[in-house]
């Protein structure tokens, strides 16, 4: 059932908040805790649908996950190779992370496995891991065009290969990473575009050799060495920046706000947004910068700060490429115009949020073109009318962004849907609230 909630403006924000787990590195903690031989300890997992899918996806492939009393995750590992073929198919729910990657997993394990997903996963395109893992020996049947559900045949002797990524993507990269670890020999991905690097970090960490080089060419050149000892070790997850995105951006937009995010992910794989953020005026602070499992970490503190518009990059793109909804409603209460380009990939996200956004932002009042690949904002600095219900498409950060639009805009912003916040922000409302946010269910 729908659950459509209404934001009203808020009171300056104040106090310090607990951002969840970062998904991306829980995705990724599960998987190896899964793969390697003996205990792993997880604190600060993300549990939200899209990593509780994953972790329900492990079990099934063999591996002892079990959630303590604490809130921390200990897994048993099956030791390298020793995934075991799945009784039922794989439902992955809306996360195409969960997805990819796992099929990268099983791709060089010699069993079928069948994966499926909500009707926004089926619509995406699996091709991207498809092609490279069929090079390496797998076989995939799957609907029409690459897509959801389908299933994928193991290969018992899996070719190592090196493969250039045609689009800038972790998912990709880590699905040929995770598939090479079963593989004799050397497994290279290139990429032009460097993409975050949360697997490579994690592999090393659980004693996997990684090598990172210039390629020919320009870009990178990752190589994982098949068969590692991978060895059982305390994951500590940082916080998501990603998801901190949407307490900073209503930080900068209310009045008299200041917040402080303790333990805040700054891989700088991950933070063109707070680039992007500082270059149009914010007052962010990143205090007590520090290592945590082989990522580096921060508390963020942000005051509420005038903004101007400005040009993002697109090399920019593939560090915060899920974070362009949250800064196009930034943009629309900055003075000046914001051009964001480079953002193909933004139509293949959850929804396209290209689309979702250039239309939401339409109708809140503010002055917004839609290009093939670019968002331009026309910010006059002046507060946006609100006073819309926009259609979320059932994409969390669609309904999270406007939702925090909704909180210094002139009148509510209300979201047909917001359901889907559950896969990566469960506590979403609670803690914006907390805050001094007006978010509230739509009766
Ligand atoms: C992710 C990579 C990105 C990102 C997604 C998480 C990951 O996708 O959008 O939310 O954990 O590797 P792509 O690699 O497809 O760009």
């Amino acid at each position: 059932m729908a659950k459509p909630l209404s934001s009203r403006r808020a009171s300056p924000l104040a106090g310090s908040a607990r951002v969840p787990g970062d998904k991306s590195i829980s995705h990724r903690a599960l998987m190896l805790g899964a793969l390697a031989v003996g205990e792993s300890v997880v604190t600060g997992l993300l549990e939200g649908d899209d990593v509780l899918r994953t972790a329900a996806c492990m079990r099934a492939l063999g591996a002892e996950v079990e959630r303590r009393d604490d809130g921390s995750w200990r897994l048993f590992g099956r030791g390298g190779g020793g995934l075991m073929e799945p009784s039922d198919i794989l439902d992955m729910g809306n996360s195409g992370t969960g997805a990819r990657l796992l099929m990268g997993l099983v791709a060089t394990h010699p069993f079928t496995t069948f994966f499926t997903g909500d009707g926004s996963l089926r619509s995406r395109p699996m091709r991207r891991v498809i092609d490279p893992l069929t090079r390496m020996g797998a076989r995939f049947v799957s609907r029409d065009g690459g897509r959801l559900p389908l299933a994928v045949t193991g290969t018992a002797q899996p070719t190592p290969i090196t493969y250039e990524l045609p689009v800038a993507s972790a998912q990709v990269k880590s699905a040929i990473m995770l598939a090479g670890l079963n593989t004799a020999g050397e497994t290279t991905v290139i990429e032009r575009e460097a993409t975050r690097d949360h697997t490579e970090l994690m592999l090393r960490n659980f004693g996997a050799t990684v090598r990172v080089e210039d390629a020919e060419g320009g870009g990178r050149a990752i190589t994982v060495a098949g068969f590692p000892e991978l060895t059982g070790r305390p994951v500590q997850v940082p916080a998501d920046p990603s998801s901190a995105a949407f307490p900073v951006v209503a930080a900068l937009l209310v009045e008299g706000s200041e917040i402080r995010l303790p333990g805040i992910g700054t891989n700088p794989l991950r933070t063109g947004l707070y680039q992007t953020l500082l270059e149009m005026g914010a007052d962010i602070r990143f205090d007590n910068p520090r290592d945590q499992a082989g990522e580096p970490v921060a508390d963020l503190v942000v005051r509420s700060s005038r903004l101007k518009g400005v040009d993002v990059p697109a090399e920019r793109a593939p560090s915060m490429i899920d974070e362009y909804p949250i800064l196009a409603v930034a943009a629309a209460f900055a003075e000046g115009t914001t051009r964001m380009r480079g953002l193909g990939e933004l139509r293949v996200k959850e929804s396209d949020r290209l689309a979702a956004m250039a239309r939401g932002l339409a109708a809140c009042g503010a002055a917004v073109e839609e290009e093939r690949d670019s968002l331009i904002v026309h910010g006059t600095g002046r507060i946006p009318d609100g006073d819309a219900t926009v259609a979320t498409h059932f994409d969390h950060r669609i309904a999270m962004s406007f939702l925090v639009m909704g909180m210094a805009s002139a009148r509510p912003v209300r979201v047909d849907d917001a359901e889907a916040i559950d896969t990566s922000f469960p506590a979403f409302v609670q803690l914006m609230n907390g805050l001094g946010a007006k978010i509230e269910v739509v009766e």
